[in-house]
């Protein structure tokens, strides 16, 4: 059997903060609905030079980093955005001429339950051998997409990026089970409009078409309740594990309620279940791999623990995975002697 290792990930995100006092001149809210409502106490905001490729290329060079490998040794990028930099071309391609090397390059759309498509689709490709080592990267500057007059959404989100890479082993680590769903009916409860090739009915639409994020909250908090629970517990009983086998839940960050509701039906303690949403809002595909390489960085993750990582989010989409953490089986000698030297906790790249 050939299994798909995570065997380094790395994170980025802007400078700057943007605080609920901040949000509290902006609009009609306050710090304490905020934070009972959603968790949330600061985001970051991308500034002028900062970019979806750039967050991405920072996220990139920690997880190779800490992975003790080049751009020239990676065989493919994927990339799962709902910001890209450019739609002509694809934002792994944007990313692969900044890093170097020739690795094959495309994206994965799935909004906030991108990553985990993305790195399915990544783990895909070691498992079936077609290649031995692929970069999978989470990656949205969604700020830019937000309309700061809107109260009901402008409070939610973040930037930022994630990045992993994943390497052959012959021993199970890495993705050991994925479930994936879509309900694309739901697709108008979460979208923004204008913002594709398609021709507007009337021109005289146009300008009311805005390129923001419409949401109707309360359903797709309905809709994430159920997905993510479900998922969760899915993919725990495909890998062949019960709950008790499960060391962290490390859920989407959109809403802590709604992780505390996929904790709940997994039976998962609060000490099991990564929250990092107070810092970061929610920073669409990039906020599993953040949550993820903050984990490592901050040595809470340990040889052959067992994960659950689970996303929701525009689309309707929803996705859930167990991952068996470390690099055994990985014929990179090397690679143990760096996790025994401390290199995991030096891969969190904050600048
Ligand atoms: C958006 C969300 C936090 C709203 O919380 P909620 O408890 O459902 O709140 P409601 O929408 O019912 O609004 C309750 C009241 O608060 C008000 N309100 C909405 N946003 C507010 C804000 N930022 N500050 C203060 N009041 C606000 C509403 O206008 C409403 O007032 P009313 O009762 O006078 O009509 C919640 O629905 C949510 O998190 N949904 C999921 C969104 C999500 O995760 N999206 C991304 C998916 S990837």
């Amino acid at each position: 059997m050939r299994y798909a290792a995570i065997t380094g990930c790395g994170m980025a995100v802007p400078d700057r903060v943007l605080t609920n006092a901040e949000l509290e001149k902006m609009v009609d809210t306050n710090d304490e609905w905020i934070v009972s409502r959603t968790g949330i106490r600061e985001r970051r905001v991308a500034g002028p030079a900062d970019s979806t490729t750039s967050l991405s290329v920072k996220a990139a060079r920690a997880a190779l980093a800490h992975a003790g490998l080049t751009p020239d040794d990676i065989q493919l990028i994927v990339v799962a955005t709902c910001t890209p930099d450019q739609f002509i071309v694809s934002e792994a391609c944007l990313v692969q001429a900044e890093l170097g090397g020739s690795a094959a390059a495309f994206d994965v759309g799935a909004a906030c339950s991108g990553f985990v498509y993305a790195l399915t689709v990544g783990s895909m490709f070691v498992q079936q051998g077609l290649y031995d080592r692929v970069l999978v990267i989470g990656a949205d500057t969604l700020t830019r997409f937000i309309d700061y007059t809107d109260r009901s959404t402008c409070i939610l989100f973040g930037d930022g990026a994630g990045a992993m890479v994943i390497e052959a082993s012959d021993q199970p680590r890495g993705l050991l089970s994925t479930v994936m769903g879509a309900d694309g009916g739901g697709n108008k409860h979460l979208y923004a409009p204008g913002w594709g090739a398609i021709v507007p009915e009337s021109a005289e639409l146009f300008p009311e078409i805005r390129p923001y994020m419409q949401m109707n909250g309360q359903e797709v908090f309905r809709f994430a309740v159920r997905v993510m629970g479900d998922a969760a517990a899915e993919a725990v009983q495909k890998a062949g594990l019960s709950f008790d086998d499960i060391d962290m839940l490390i859920p989407h960050q959109a809403n802590s309620r709604i992780i505390d509701a996929a904790a709940r039906r997994l039976a998962l303690p609060r000490e099991k279940v990564l929250v990092n949403l107070d810092r970061y809002g929610n920073t669409s595909a990039a906020s599993v791999p953040i949550a993820l390489a903050e984990a490592s960085g901050q040595g809470k993750l340990n040889e052959g623990d067992n994960l659950v990582l689970v996303a929701f989010g525009a689309g309707l989409a929803w996705a859930a995975g167990v991952v068996r953490w470390g690099v055994a089986g990985v014929p990179r000698p090397e690679l143990a002697a760096r996790r025994g030297a401390g290199v995991l906790a030096a891969i969190s790249d904050g600048d």
